[in-house]
């Protein structure tokens, strides 16, 4: 009959590779590999068992001593509990040396943890891809991925590589497994996937989704023509145009359209002699001795001229534009002068505005 028993452990020898399970009930189940490993343990087993021993039992007898008894013995058997002592040996299985039992499995032990990985071995994490380092806390370096981030990123064009699994994500403008296609010119985004809007011409700059507007426009989308007085690329330029005589500034080259009469670049000229009107296109239609209004094509008489068609001199004592204005008192020939430019006719030898200056000599002829 077994009483009890006393377990003395003494750790003998150990072998990794038995191909058991501890289970949580302590059941040992046989599994391959599993970072389990025997060991030998001594102990000592008691037993408690009943014997039969042998002894001397005393009996009284009578005897011829004073008293007359005498003890005597004699040989007997009697039932007694009696504890022996067996040395034994078992093997045991517990996780190896480095691991731990965690449900039902040996696990390995990793002190400082694998943050984006597993411990697979002791002290030894395995990490996931994407992952580095000895605790598994370092993200691949720029331009590799993957498992122990040994793979090479081929992405292009600056496309940011996934550290996990090596997709290139493409920075917009830019399209294709690797970002190696460039976007077409009506689209921009990531991928390729938006469209441009960009008005009156404007380009799409697929980098960075702006539109670049040609000159005369300005707006994200080149919707918005320049202000009034600027021109050109952004409308950076202001308009140099005569404000009298301008209709308008074009807002693409700052070229100015001139109001009936007027030319030149900035409309700052009358239009040429003889000719009138819208960009100074008309012919004039005058007498001789007429003159055209460089607007309306009117016309009017020149200087010293009058009449419906012009066709008389400015009457004597008169001179000038409508023959309005009098003749100075010219001292050889009073009350006349230049019908256009109004100076008196002097003689030989005189001089100043009424040839009242200098010496003439044949002063009787004009008596
Ligand atoms: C002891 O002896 C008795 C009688 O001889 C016998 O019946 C009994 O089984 C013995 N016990 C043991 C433990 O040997
Ligand atoms: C032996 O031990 C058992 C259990 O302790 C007890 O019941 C029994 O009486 C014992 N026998 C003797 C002879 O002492
Ligand atoms: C890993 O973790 C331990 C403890 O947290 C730390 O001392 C050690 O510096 C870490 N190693 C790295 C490379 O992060
Ligand atoms: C030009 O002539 C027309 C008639 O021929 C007249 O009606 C108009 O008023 C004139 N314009 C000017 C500015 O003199």
């Amino acid at each position: 009959m077994i009483k009890g028993i006393c377990l003395i452990f003494m750790f003998a020898l150990q072998h990794e590779g038995a191909s058991i399970l501890i289970k949580d009930d302590g059941i040992i189940e046989g599994d391959a590999n599993n970072h389990m490993c025997s060991r030998i343990e001594r102990y000592v087993e008691e037993n408690v068992m009943l014997y039969n021993e042998t002894f001397l039992e005393p009996k009284t007898v009578w005897c011829l001593n004073i008293p007359p008894k005498c003890t005597r013995y004699r040989e007997a058997i009697r039932e007694i509990n009696k504890t022996i002592y067996v040395p034994k040996t078992k093997t045991v299985f517990e996780c190896c040396e480095g691991y731990v039992k965690k449900n039902g499995k040996c696990s390995a032990i990793c002190s400082n943890g694998c943050v984006h990985g597993k411990c697979t071995k002791p002290k030894t994490c395995t990490c996931e891809d994407g992952w580095q380092g000895p605790n598994c806390t370092i993200e691949c370096d720029d331009g590799w991925y993957g498992e122990g981030c040994k793979m090479y990123c081929t992405c292009q064009n600056g496309a940011t590589c996934d550290k996990k699994n090596g997709f290139c994500d493409c920075p917009p403008g830019f399209a294709g497994a690797f970002c190696e296609t460039v976007c077409p010119q009506e689209s921009y985004g990531k991928n390729c996937e938006n469209e441009c809007h960009c008005k009156n011409g404007g380009v799409c700059n697929f980098m960075d989704r702006s539109c670049v507007c040609p000159p005369g426009y300005v707006g994200r989308y080149c919707e918005n023509q320049c202000q009034d007085g600027t021109y050109g690329e952004k409308c950076l330029n202001k308009c140099s145009c005569n404000d009298l005589a301008t209709i308008f500034c074009s807002h693409i080259d700052g070229k100015c359209m001139c109001v009936p009469g007027w030319k030149g670049d900035a409309c700052s000229s009358k239009c040429d002699l003889n000719t009138w009107g819208s960009q100074c296109s008309k012919k004039c239609d005058c007498p001789p001795n007429a003159v055209c209004d460089h607007v309306t094509g009117n016309c009017s008489c020149q200087p010293g001229w009058y009449g419906t068609i012009c066709e008389k001199k400015c009457p004597d004592g008169y001179f000038g534009k409508d023959c309005k204005m009098k003749c100075p008192d010219c001292m050889y020939l009073p009350g006349n002068c230049h019908y256009i430019t109004g100076q008196c006719s002097c003689p030989a030898g005189s001089r100043g505005s009424n040839c009242d200056l200098g010496n003439v000599l044949i002063i009787h002829e004009f008596e």
